[in-house]
């Protein structure tokens, strides 16, 4: 057994007895480092007669890659070795219970969102979306917003490239959906909307169901049996009462605000309503002489707070499980 032989034997047996990374890594410096056993053997190679060169050459490659071949296997083993420790019967309890698998739930809002869905289905609405991003035609100037309109300013609107708003209300569905539906028309449209605004009754992004009900002879007692029926229907209450409100909307003419309460408890704002302009049928290039109807922008985040008694609507947004999970 020649040199290059006993340094491969006692290098095997050495990484054999490593037990941890470090030290295996040592052991790999011993032979393989710049000051190491093989490195010596290559570096020595110049001063071998010139005809052995070659075979010796090979031989300490050979030897060298076997050396390497069992680092790796030896690190591999390493780490089982490491699991297998963990994983021991002290380390692992296998009889413990299972940590569960959480079963998520519907936000508060998502589902305020969907009864009221299904609630306006039952009363003959479908269902309509649009946007978030919308245009000034949609957002504004179809609902008989003129340019120097209120609800235009920076202070109330995000802005987005190219001209384009978040949207700041769901009405703009109202014309998305006039544009491709001929009259009769029933829909309501939930969704998210976005204004420069915060506080413990406003949020920057809050939620909207616009409702759209275009007849030959839809009015506002339409209107306000609708609601009845929806509140009654919402709270599983029949003490519900409404109000209508005189209001400005440049979309409706008369406009309201309805507001209700539970016996006789205080007043709450929950949507703006109002017979839609005749401007708005124009619009969409529907005969305002022939089809009238009503429209109403509810805030169903106001109705999720009543229903459910919770006073800060910024709740709902921050996603605290701890205060999410109690609704589910
Ligand atoms: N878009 C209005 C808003 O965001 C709410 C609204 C009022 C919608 C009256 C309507 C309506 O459809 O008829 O404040």
């Amino acid at each position: 057994m020649d040199d290059l032989d006993s340094i491969v034997d006692g290098a095997l047996a050495d990484f054999q007895a490593c037990i941890d990374p470090a030290a295996l890594e040592n052991a790999k410096a011993k032979y393989l480092g710049k000051a190491g056993a093989l490195t010596a053997q290559l570096k020595a190679l110049g001063k071998l007669p010139a005809d052995a060169r070659a075979a010796t050459g090979a031989r300490i490659n050979a030897a060298k890659a076997k050396l390497e071949g069992a680092l790796v296997a030896r690190r591999a083993s390493i780490a089982d070795l490491k699991l297998a420790a963990q994983l021991s019967a002290e380390a692992l309890d296998v009889s413990l219970p299972g940590r569960g698998v959480g079963v998520g739930g519907l936000h508060p809002l998502t589902r305020t969102l969907e009864r009221v869905e299904t609630l306006f289905r039952s009363l003959g609405f479908d269902v309509a979306d649009g946007p978030e991003i919308e245009d000034d035609f949609h957002n504004f100037t179809a609902l008989n917003t003129p340019e120097n309109h209120p609800a235009r300013s920076m202070h109330d609107t995000f802005y987005v490239e190219g001209g384009l708003v978040l949207r700041t209300h769901t009405s703009p569905i109202q014309i998305r959906y006039m544009e491709t539906h001929a009259p009769p028309i029933r829909i309501i449209a939930p969704g998210r909307v976005y204004r420069v605004d915060s506080d413990a009754t406003h949020s920057p992004m809050f939620h909207q169901v616009e409702g759209l009900w275009i007849g030959s002879d839809v009015s506002f007692a339409d209107l306000k049996a609708l609601f009845s029926d929806f509140l009654r229907n919402f709270f599983e209450r029949d003490d519900v009462t409404l109000r209508f409100r005189p209001s400005f909307f440049p979309f409706t003419e008369p406009s309201a605000e309805i507001d209700m309460r539970f016996g006789d408890g205080g007043w709450l704002e929950i949507s703006g309503a109002g017979q839609v302009h005749p401007n708005v049928l124009r619009a969409v290039n529907i005969d305002p002489e022939r089809w009238q109807g009503i429209a109403f922008g509810m805030g169903p985040d106001r109705l999720a707070m009543l229903r459910y008694g919770v006073d800060d609507l910024r709740l709902f947004y921050e996603n605290d499980l701890r205060f999410l999970r109690q609704f589910q």
